[in-house]
């Protein structure tokens, strides 16, 4: 277990993204005994944490066993030989997780884990659109629930959308439910030189729809060196001027690539918390901006699911819907790491 001294080299450096920030000694002796508790409590029940890259840093540095993007927490998800995953993220990460691992017990402690995305379209919605576009593969990314993927071809997230709709193999895509999203996969493949019918959806993400271009602009006439980096949810005029554009994970992997000293982060601050801390001498212009669903999630909360779960914090599928969503689901796998057998 981590000790207060370690933990403190963690989160001192973190200016954003935790009502603790910024973090003192104190504060991290204050926060040891419900980390113990919970390293305990993971102990007995043969359970792993998987948070997302956007969760408050004490959950990140303090019980989590894997952090990273949608895709990456997915993977493992569906590889742990662990018997319950505990997901602080939303809900339709926990959800996956489940989709993917059917036979675990996976548990959800965001008292409100929506998403403006996942949130936007249901069922009915798709069936609807289904008959409308009686040719069209089906495309949903990961923020959208397990009832709407039961209903799609092939799930993708950020890390590879682009590269899986320039794969699939039909010229007639409907892409849901990230209109951005879906506009900057337009762009992309007509700078390529690829020819797709794209229909996309109305939804979007209420973090990332709010950074403008002219911000951009802004901070490089402060430093024209800047490293731009930019999540595929935002709109294509901010997408335009960037010198990266990917998940989350991506970019806290490029920066670590990166010879550059300094980055303007056009994505939700729990992102650019990461960053501070593992890479203290680079500098980070954050959007302080928070998504509210991910900021849901504690320590506090992961202590009470592991040690008394409420019946709607326990993921439950009908076996029509994680039949269905598997399907889609894996066949992301298939098409982002080809040949990577399943797990028995
Ligand atoms: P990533 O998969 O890039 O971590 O994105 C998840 C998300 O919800 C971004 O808003
Ligand atoms: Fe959903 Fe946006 Fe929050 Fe990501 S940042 S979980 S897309 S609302």
């Amino acid at each position: 277990m981590i000790t207060v001294e370690q933990l403190y080299e963690k989160l001192r450096p973190i200016r954003v993204g935790s009502p603790l920030c910024e973090f003192t000694r104190e504060h991290c002796a204050q926060l040891l005994p419900t980390i113990q508790r919970i390293e305990d409590l993971k102990k007995e029940k043969n359970a792993i944490i998987l948070a997302h890259n956007y969760v408050a840093p004490e959950i990140l540095y303090g019980v989590a066993d894997h952090t990273g993007d949608s895709y990456g927490l997915a993977k493992i998800a569906r590889q742990s030989p662990a018997e319950v995953i505990v997901f602080p993220a939303v809900r339709f990460m926990a959800e996956t997780a489940k989709v993917l691992s059917p036979h675990k017990t996976v548990l959800d402690p965001n008292p409100n884990g929506g998403c403006s995305l996942a949130d936007g379209i249901n069922a009915g919605d798709v069936r609807r659109l289904r008959q409308e576009y009686p040719s069209h593969t089906f495309v949903c990314y990961i923020n959208t629930t397990a009832e709407v993927k039961a209903l799609c071809d092939v799930c993708v997230t950020s890390s590879n959308v682009y590269k899986i709709i320039e794969a699939i193999d039909n010229d007639n895509i409907y892409f849901l439910p990230d209109k951005l999203m879906g506009q900057n996969v337009i762009d992309h493949l007509a700078s390529k030189g690829v020819k797709k019918n794209i229909a996309v959806y109305d939804g979007t993400c209420y973090v990332h729809e709010e950074y403008t271009p002219e911000a951009i602009d802004f901070v490089r006439l402060g430093d024209p060196q800047v490293n731009v980096l930019v999540h595929p949810e935002c709109h294509p005029r901010v997408v335009q001027r960037a010198d990266y554009v990917g998940s989350t994970s991506g970019m806290l992997n490029h920066v670590r690539e990166s010879s550059g000293d300094t980055f303007f982060l056009l994505t939700e601050c729990g992102l650019t918390g990461i960053l501070q801390s593992e890479f203290p001498d680079k500098r980070f212009i954050g959007s302080c901006t928070m998504c509210k669903y991910m900021k849901a999630n504690s320590l506090e909360a992961v202590l009470a699911v592991l040690e008394n779960p409420q019946p709607h914090q326990i993921i439950e599928l009908s076996s029509e819907v994680q039949k269905n969503a598997l399907r889609c689901v894996e066949r992301m796998f298939e098409y982002a790491e080809p040949g990577q057998a399943r797990p028995a």
